[in-house]
């Protein structure tokens, strides 16, 4: 099954294709500050990365460390926050900022990024990999789309998702677990895509199992309502 060549073409594949995105580091290049990892993945839950550019932009030069954003003014902060919806968000990152300045900076792990105010299992994964290296299990709904397809997990959602976990464990490399989450994201935002996966582009069309079985585009299955 697909396992040990997929993170390296995958990886090959974001050193040329990764999208420039602010609050990324060039593919390679030395993680970036944890508070722009965890701002931005917060504002990236329930929001697209093009509506959350402009705000992640606006907040960091706003407020351009986690202790600026502790000492600012619930109020100012919930007003930048309008039109990003889903206002208990902003409420958790003011909330978040204060407990982190309070513990002398970000937790590095992903058990103790999880018991942060508004990280959940996505958010705490995707912060640990992407600011700190941590081979964490990334899972997105980018990410579920990739793993069912590559692995033909043919079961519904939401029953495949622990599958899906699963299959995205044992294809997460030890290094470069940022790089590697994020490619996967960028591989289900831009080419196996929901509808019309662009098959012929992939990196990891040798690998992938629906493609050879012709399933591709019906996967993953959903429950019907
Ligand atoms: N969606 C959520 N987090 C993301 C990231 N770091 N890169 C691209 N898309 C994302």
């Amino acid at each position: 099954s697909p396992s040990f060549a997929i993170a390296p073409a995958l990886l090959a594949w974001y050193d040329a294709h990764a999208r420039s995105l602010p609050w990324r580091a060039p593919p390679g290049a030395p993680p970036p500050d944890p508070y722009r990892v965890w701002l931005s993945e917060v504002m990236l839950q329930q929001t697209t990365v093009a509506a959350v550019g402009p705000y992640f932009e606006r907040f960091t030069r706003r407020w351009p460390t986690i202790a600026d954003l502790a000492a600012a003014d619930e109020a100012e902060i919930m007003a930048a926050w309008a039109g990003l919806g889903y206002y208990s968000r902003a409420r958790n990152l003011v909330a978040c900022a204060r407990e982190v300045v309070r513990l002398g900076g970000f937790p590095s792990t992903e058990a103790d990024l999880r018991k942060l105010p508004g990280l959940g299992a996505y958010t705490a994964a995707a912060v640990a990999a992407i600011a700190f290296g941590e081979a964490a299990v990334v899972v997105d709904a980018n990410v579920e789309r990739v793993v069912a397809r590559l692995f033909a997990i043919t079961d519904p959602l939401p029953g495949a998702r622990p599958a899906i976990r699963e299959a995205t464990a044992t294809i997460t490399p030890p290094v470069r677990a940022g790089d590697f989450a994020q490619a996967m994201m960028d591989l289900g935002a831009t080419v196996c895509t929901v509808r019309s996966p662009r098959c012929l582009l992939c990196p990891l069309r040798g690998a992938c199992r629906a493609e050879a079985a012709g399933i591709a585009e019906a996967l993953p299955a959903k429950t019907p309502k």
